[in-house]
């Protein structure tokens, strides 16, 4: 909040304008405690939907289980090809915030309105906070991967769920000055919403008719990657593991994209008629939260879902050859087993016999912080506002000279110590092996340094 004395003694009050933007259901879900945080404070907010989820069961019923407002603008993009779904997205993006004037725009995570809401945003000077930033799985053909990479490239704060994501960025040569490791909204979420799911107990007809309530030996399933669910070979592979997995009940909240392909493939009817497979209609937040805590087991390629499963302490199969969450592997709750049958197999039999091994997996400690994200995201917007340290413009100092340069560091001096005594800035910290991230407080004192320094 800035307070402005003007003539004739009026105090004027200025409050920051945060704008986010999202336009699928993962966003929805992820921001909702940072809109819930900005509700509480002197911050005015807008919120801008790209409309790319649209069905009521993808987008409303989200915005209704999450207790947020409905948004205040949304430009009804709808499905298309990823040119021209962020096309459209770019020309309504930039008409909302031509006019709304935000001080920082939020968007988080990997999808086509991440790219959309940062190339904008960004030719428009307009400073850009990605949440969920520095997360890669090094794989290029991913529509994911090249949005999440472009969209750090545009931006001026990161919100990072984990030191491996900052690690990452900082390879890539960014500062170490504008990223925060907050843990991962998603943990927020879910530690909140599952409390008042409990309470609540199912809603969705077809679970209740189900009777999940009482069942065991519970998988959910959800998939909806393209590399997957376009992939006709790749589906069938996993579909001839899940017809094998009859000691499971499998519920299977199906995914538009998912529904679509496989009744294209011929796939859907076969795998609708099976006795111990349920497919049901994407399910509202609560009762699929509710639905995987009670699970014995995950069956996904989510995003999402790889790191609620960690939260909730239920082993997961993760349905790709490569992750973005690689410290749910590291931290041993969850295998990546691909679209491969024997593999599915073999880790869903083993996790379903082998009582010490499920306990491990379930055991795994949660690499996505404490649940308060949202609230270190907010804290960092609102210091990074009050210091003036949101305002693009143009340099008008000549660039110094810089060099670059590493070093082995063999004085007891701390990060923020060298860089103040040396006029530098610390960029990669190597212990040995391990690359560490460079706190202003880490002791260097045996390490290998690359750092820019100022002539
Ligand atoms: C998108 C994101 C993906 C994210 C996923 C979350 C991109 C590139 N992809 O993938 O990163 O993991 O959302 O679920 O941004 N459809 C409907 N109703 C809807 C929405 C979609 O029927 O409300 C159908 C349409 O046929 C559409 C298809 O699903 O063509 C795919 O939707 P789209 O938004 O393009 O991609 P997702 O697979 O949902
Ligand atoms: N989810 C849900 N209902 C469902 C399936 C998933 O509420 O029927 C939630 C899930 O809890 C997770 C998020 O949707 O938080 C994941 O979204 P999705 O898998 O579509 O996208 P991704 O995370 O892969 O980008």
């Amino acid at each position: 909040m800035f307070l402005t004395l003007f003539k004739y003694n009026i105090l004027i009050v200025i409050f920051m304008k945060i704008a986010t933007i999202l336009g699928t259901r993962p966003e929805i879900i992820k921001m909702a405690p940072i809109i819930d945080e900005i509700s509480k404070r002197d911050i005015n907010q807008i919120v801008l939907h790209t409309g790319q989820h649209y069905d009521e069961e993808m987008s409303d019923n989200f915005f209704k289980d999450l207790e947020i407002p409905v948004p205040d603008y949304n430009i009804h993009v709808g499905s298309g090809t990823h040119g021209k779904q962020t096309g459209l997205m770019m020309k309504g993006i930039e008409e909302v915030l031509l006019d709304e004037k935000p001080d920082i725009v939020l968007v988080q995570g990997d999808t086509n309105a991440v790219l959309a809401g940062a190339l904008v945003a960004s030719k428009l000077h307009i400073p850009i906070g990605h949440v969920e930033a520095g997360l890669r799985s090094f794989d290029m053909t991913m529509p994911e991967e090249v949005n999440r990479r472009a969209a750090d490239v545009c931006s001026s704060m990161y919100f990072i769920p984990t030191e491996e994501s900052a690690i990452n960025l900082l390879a890539e040569g960014f500062s170490r000055k504008n990223l925060f490791i907050t843990g991962n909204t998603v943990v927020d979420a879910c530690f909140r919403h599952l409390k008042i799911a409990q309470k609540r107990g199912f809603e969705d007809e077809s679970l209740k008719e189900l009777n999940v309530e009482n069942m065991e030996n519970i998988l959910t399933l959800t998939m909806h990657r393209a590399e997957n669910v376009d992939d006709k070979t790749r589906v069938s592979n996993i579909i001839d593991a899940l017809r094998q997995l009859s000691d499971m009940n499998i519920i299977f909240p199906i995914h538009p994209r998912t529904k679509n392909t496989l009744k294209k493939f011929g796939l859907f009817d076969e795998l609708a008629n099976l006795d111990h497979i349920h497919i049901v209609k994407p399910l509202g937040y609560l009762d699929f939260l509710l639905l995987t805590s009670k699970s014995t087991l995950i069956l996904t390629d989510s995003g999402g879902l790889q790191e609620e499963a960690i939260t909730l302490n239920v082993p997961a199969l993760t349905l790709r050859y490569n992750t973005e969450r690689p410290e749910t592997v590291t931290a041993g709750g969850n295998i990546l087993v691909g679209s491969n049958t024997q593999a599915i197999l073999e880790n869903a039999n083993k996790i379903l016999n082998d009582e010490k091994f499920a306990e491990r997996m379930k055991n795994a400690s949660n690499p996505y912080g404490q649940g308060n994200a949202a609230k270190l995201i907010v804290d960092a917007i609102e210091d990074y506002y009050e210091n003036g340290l949101l305002n693009i413009s143009a340099p008008e100092d000549i660039m110094s000279s810089f060099t670059r340069k590493m070093t082995q560091v063999d004085d007891d001096i701390s990060v923020g110590e060298f860089e103040l005594k040396e006029n530098a800035l610390v960029h990669m910290v190597f212990d040995g092996e391990k690359m560490l991230f460079p706190t202003d407080e880490l002791n260097l004192n045996g390490m290998m340094i690359a750092y820019d320094k100022r002539e």
